[in-house]
């Protein structure tokens, strides 16, 4: 793979976007008659329109071509082949397996992976039968109630905002809590109504070695075994994980833990055991219908031609607006409050993948990498972020999520308002409003002469301004998962493009590593030398400020 700005449709696409910085999407809609139907397309239960976006014919073809000369197609067979494509890890990167558990053989070291998947995947759905059907209960024979769950990163911010998606289908009278900050105030929160005798605590680490996990996950123990004493944790506490010698270690035994391969990554890893929150509050068949929507997704993206395969199109219309348009983020709107814990998980999802300026081969990036990603629901972001989406000064390509049924019937004419508002979103976002247009709404107003054309230049919209509509039925197990699974290959697609391994985190462990020599000397006031002026200030004000408490 080389260097993509080596590639020389790389120059031509830096030349197609200066021609195209000049040209608007009323432009492009007029010239291409068919664009709105051209641009969109369906897979999964989506119906993803891409055509207020700032390309035309010929940039799609470049884009395409890029892929092309990256050889996507390549590394996606290799990926799904299992090969170690997680490279600096030396690692299979096989979330797509969790999802095809009845796959023919797949072999990561010599060993077929399936037969492991399919047994934590049947050990999954009888613990939550188990459990739903009061069969499974805690020590003092009461039925279990509540889930506390405990993780962070991959291990929390994917199956919580699954479990938040699918709230309006959950009929299995459990509740789920999460916890993954550090900050005591998460686990107190969570705890301060809880009765242990009908709490499950799931603590979910990938490695188990996790700072804040391990720390939350001792806390719960002692609120637990205080309760109900020692004996009480076999019953009551559940490990997920891919270390068993650490779960071990920590007094869980063997039958209550849930285990996958060191080839799902963290943020990846929604589709494995980490998913167990998600069947036990939702129900292990809506788990199932998740993980049958992103294998429908993978199909997808493996089969479906370059031209109309809908996570290839997407990252590459994230390539175009970071290396050749200049955007630095993505808003991620979706119009449904079910989803409103999703614009966290693809923080981690797309930051943590492709925030990266080193390349496979050790040698610096020569182009922008991953795009900043944020946002919240609409249309609570129309009334706070959405001025500068539409009369900023920066280029920020939105998408925008939408289900056309509502999950909450007897709200019809609010759901149509929603409908509406997403809609109306993106076509005001692309076409704006011109000056002639602002004139005429003013003089209807009421206003001429100096006051009409004090005010006009505020109450003209540029527009152009990029966004795709995603929209569904609505966002049920089997949509979601194959919506989840779809930002899931347009994160692998991007990687592959600007030639990063988007399966490693190397950026996450500096941080850690100086918590670890700053903890003890908050702790017991040690010197500790080499420590930089500045920590140096803040350690003595904290110091002071905690012997005055
Ligand atoms: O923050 C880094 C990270 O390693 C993430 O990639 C991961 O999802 C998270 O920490 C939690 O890791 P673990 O599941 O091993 O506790």
């Amino acid at each position: 793979m080389a260097d993509p700005v080596t590639l020389p449709v790389w120059a031509k696409l830096g030349a197609k976007a200066q021609e195209l910085r000049h040209v608007h999407l009323r432009d492009l809609f007029a010239a291409e008659p068919q664009r709105a139907k051209d641009l969109a397309f369906a897979a999964c239960g989506l119906y993803v329109d891409l055509s207020r976006h700032r390309v035309d014919r010929e940039a799609f073809a470049l884009l395409l071509e890029l892929a092309r000369a990256q050889d996507v197609e390549g590394w996606r067979a290799r990926m799904f082949a299992g090969e170690p494509i997680n490279t600096s890890e030396q690692r299979a990167v096989l979330h797509v397996a969790l999802r095809d558990p009845d796959g023919p053989p797949l072999f990561v070291d010599g060993a077929d992976v399936r037969p492991f998947i399919r047994r934590e995947l049947d050990r999954m759905r009888a613990f939550c039968e188990g459990v739903h059907a009061g069969t499974i209960r805690g020590a003092t024979g009461e039925r279990f109630r509540h889930v506390l769950h405990i993780g962070i990163g991959g291990s929390e911010l994917g199956p919580r905002a699954v479990c938040e998606a699918l709230r309006p289908e959950a009929d299995r009278g459990m509740e789920v809590r999460f916890v993954a900050n550090v900050d005591p105030q998460d686990l107190a929160l969570a705890l301060a109504d809880l009765d242990p005798a009908r709490t499950l605590i799931i603590v979910a680490s990938k490695t188990f070695s996790t700072q804040e996990t391990m720390l939350n996950a001792r806390a719960a123990r002692a609120w637990l075994t205080a309760a109900l004493g020692d004996a009480a944790v076999g019953q009551h506490v559940v490990a997920i994980s891919s270390r068993l010698d650490r779960v071990a270690a920590f007094g869980i035994p063997e039958e209550r833990c849930f285990s996958f391969g060191d080839w799902v990554g963290g943020r990846f890893s929604l589709w494995s055991p980490v998913g167990l929150p998600i069947a036990l509050f939702a129900g292990f068949e809506r788990f199932r219908a998740l993980l049958e929507g992103a294998r429908a997704m993978d199909q997808h993206f493996r089969e479906a031609p370059a031209a109309a395969n809908v996570p290839l199109l997407l990252a590459l219309l994230d390539v175009w607006y970071a290396d050749f348009l200049g955007a630095e983020s993505r808003a991620v709107v979706p119009y449904d409050e079910s989803l409103r814990l999703l614009p966290l998980h693809l923080q981690q999802l797309e930051m943590e993948s492709n925030g990266k300026s080193t390349r496979r081969d050790g040698g610096p990036v020569s182009c922008p990498t991953g795009l900043i990603v944020w946002g919240s629901t609409g249309t609570n972001g129309q009334h706070a972020y959405f001025q500068l989406l539409h009369q900023g000064t920066r280029l920020v390509p939105v998408d925008i999520l939408v289900a056309a049924e509502s999950r909450v019937p007897e709200s019809d004419e609010r759901h149509l308002a929603l409908v509406a508002h997403a809609l109306a979103q993106s076509r005001a976002l692309a076409f704006g409003r011109t000056a002639e247009e602002a004139r005429h709404e003013l003089a209807a107003e009421g206003l001429s002469g100096e006051a009409l054309e004090a005010l006009l230049p505020h109450r003209v919209f540029p527009g152009n301004r990029p966004s795709a509509v995603i929209l569904a039925r609505r966002f049920d197990a089997r949509t979601l998962g194959a919506l989840l699974a779809l930002f899931e290959h347009r994160v692998f697609v991007q990687g592959v493009i600007w030639d990063i391994n988007s399966f490693d985190q190397w950026g996450v462990e500096l941080g850690k590593q100086m918590a670890d020599v700053l903890r003890p000397v908050l702790r017991d006031g040690q010197e500790r030398p080499g420590l930089d002026p500045a920590t140096l200030g803040l350690l003595a004000q904290v110091r002071l400020w905690r012997r005055e408490a």
